[in-house]
């Protein structure tokens, strides 16, 4: 029995769907940030190539493996793998399409309620009379929950639950809630990008006085724009690339899955996921590249902004240096900020509450209501410890695990799936059906081996990435005979807490053992946390693999 038989109401609509669901708070607050730590103009060659032979080609096989699962009435990741892959494995695969999802929704709806609260203390002229260290004790204070929601004290916390209520909300309302906010979220966030940019890159040099002596917007445009080649081979600049190319094209997620389950089965492909992707990298590498950067370098100065960068700029910095322009163009450009942080994060949100929503539709005819409201609920569930113990990293241990290494993992499954099991003939005219765009027949050939292998390197680079990420001086190490040491960086060594265990050996002072202790009990309690999470969603799948609809 299908009880899920939704589908897009229009092309416009899955287009700014599925572009809302990769423009996400990635494009404007992780972008900058990678880039700036990066090198600069040098990193945008190892993005572009990884989103040319990784990002677009995921794209595709992500989509047109939806549109595949789809017709067998398959709307989450474990069913459509499996429709694929004809095995049982390949269902247990797909638990990943669903983990990662709710996972990352515990501690990206906690962001997503920061720039909501942000923009209303914009409105309100919180910020007008602090200065620059009065709006970073004002962010401190808000995560320590003693700032107030119009009287309501803890207000990091409820911001928290109203956003999820409004996650909930919308999704319960299917496709068509998605459908309606991508209309009106993404055309608003690209005008007011538009004018922030505007804004943010006219400052030039006009802000240099005494107050600012440092100040030069174009040092910011012209350290991201202009490569140095001497840094270009250097594999970590490599590996961020490709974690960013992941992060902000939702690919290895799931959720494309899940969005494309909806198309009908002669629905283009090619056109459309060329189309959304494009989308996510034009609004992040031009809007995303020309708003906090060249701001913050405009008044603070370039040097100012590789010391600091990080995405917490964004609440600790950008309120005070709007109010540069004045009480009124102040207060509005704080709302036209964080407006576009919100509208970013809440039309990916509610892409990350679909694959758990739609696979309980599929196998346990769960209503649309009440798999909205569990997702609510997970998410809170999964999300409190993130926002009651960000400071002892409960939010980074999400992240690494389940949006970073996880992502990865997934997209080398898929890719293998679709390209060797299921094999490339059958994966190229599947992506082909009723395309409107010939895609470069060099591509089949892409997928086949050049995306795989990338993406075994991308994977074994960050599980052994050797100490200072120097891999000349550990191959050389290693054939000496001398070993191979690890970064903390590696997940290897993350797996084993090795940098804190470190700290720890070398701690003296109680309070500092004590300290390092609480993040070492912190980040076990969220790994089991996740795996608590992996095991029941893999529990669930088994119980709907029984089904007769499930049985082949
Ligand atoms: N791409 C989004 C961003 O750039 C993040 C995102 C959307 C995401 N959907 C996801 C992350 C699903 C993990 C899982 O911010």
């Amino acid at each position: 029995m299908r009880s899920n038989d939704q589908v897009w109401g229009s092309r416009i609509g899955l287009i700014l769907a599925m572009a809302g669901n990769s423009v996400g708070l990635g494009n404007f607050l992780r972008f900058p940030v990678q880039a700036v730590q990066n090198g600069g103009g040098v990193f945008i060659i190892p993005y572009l190539t990884c989103f040319l032979l990784m990002g677009l080609p995921l794209l595709w096989v992500e989509w047109s493996m939806g549109r595949f699962g789809g017709q067998y009435g398959a709307h989450a990741s474990p069913f459509i793998l499996q429709s694929i892959g004809k095995r049982r494995f390949w269902a247990y695969m797909g638990v990943f399409g669903i983990f990662t999802n709710i996972a990352v929704a515990a501690y990206y709806c906690y962001i997503e309620s920061w720039t909501l609260s942000y923009a209303i203390h914009s409105l309100r002229g919180t910020f007008i009379h602090l200065d620059q260290k009065g709006v970073v004790a004002f962010f401190n204070q808000y995560l320590e929950f003693n700032t107030n929601f119009f009287g309501i004290p803890g207000e990091a916390i409820v911001l928290f639950v109203i956003c999820l209520a409004l996650n909930g909300f919308i999704l319960s309302k299917g496709l068509r809630g998605v459908e309606m906010v991508a209309k009106i979220g993404m055309p608003l966030l690209i005008v007011f990008g538009i004018v922030l940019a505007t804004k943010s890159v006219s400052i030039g040099t006009g802000a240099a006085s005494t107050s600012f002596p440092e100040g030069n917007a174009w040092d910011g445009l012209n350290f991201l724009w202009t490569p140095e080649y001497d840094t270009l081979w250097r594999p970590k600049i490599w590996l961020a690339a490709a974690g960013q190319i992941f992060f902000t094209l939702s690919v290895g997620m799931g959720t494309i899955h899940c969005y494309a389950s909806y198309l009908k089965s002669r629905e283009d492909i090619a056109l459309n996921a060329s189309t959304a992707g494009f989308t996510n990298e034009f609004i992040e590498i031009i809007l995303g590249s020309l708003i906090v950067v060249p701001l913050a370098a405009g008044y603070l100065g370039m040097d100012w902004v590789k010391e600091n960068i990080s995405f917490g700029v964004a609440f600790q910095t950008m309120p005070f240096l709007f109010h540069q322009w004045g009480v009124v163009l102040g207060s509005a450009a704080g709302v036209l900020w964080f407006g576009l942080l919100f509208f970013a994060g809440i039309t990916s949100s509610l892409a990350m509450g679909t694959p758990w929503v739609s696979f309980m539709q599929d196998e346990f005819q769960w209503s649309q209501s009440k798999g909205a409201l569990s997702f609510a609920l997970l998410t809170l569930l999964l999300g409190l410890p993130c926002v009651l113990f960000y400071r002892y990293g409960v939010f980074d241990e999400f992240d690494y695990w389940a949006g970073t290494v996880s992502l990865v993992v997934f997209a080398l499954a898929e890719v293998i799936l679709f390209a060797w099991v299921w094999g490339m003939d059958k994966g190229w005219s599947e992506i082909n059906k009723g395309a409107e765009l010939r895609i470069p027949s060099g591509y089949k050939l892409i997928i086949k081996y050049v995306t795989p292998s990338l993406l075994l390197v991308v994977f074994i680079g960050a599980l052994i990435t050797p100490v200072d990420n120097n891999w000349i001086a550990a191959i050389n190490s290693f054939l000496n005979g001398g070993g191979w040491a690890l970064d903390h960086s590696s997940i290897i060594s993350k797996l084993f807490q090795s940098a804190l265990q470190e700290q720890l050996l070398l701690a003296t002072e109680p309070q500092e053992i004590q300290w390092i202790s609480k993040q070492l009990l912190y980040s076990n309690l969220s790994r089991f946390l996740l795996l608590g999470l992996f095991l029941m969603i893999s529990w669930l799948v088994y119980k709907a693999s029984k089904l007769p609809k499930n049985e082949y």
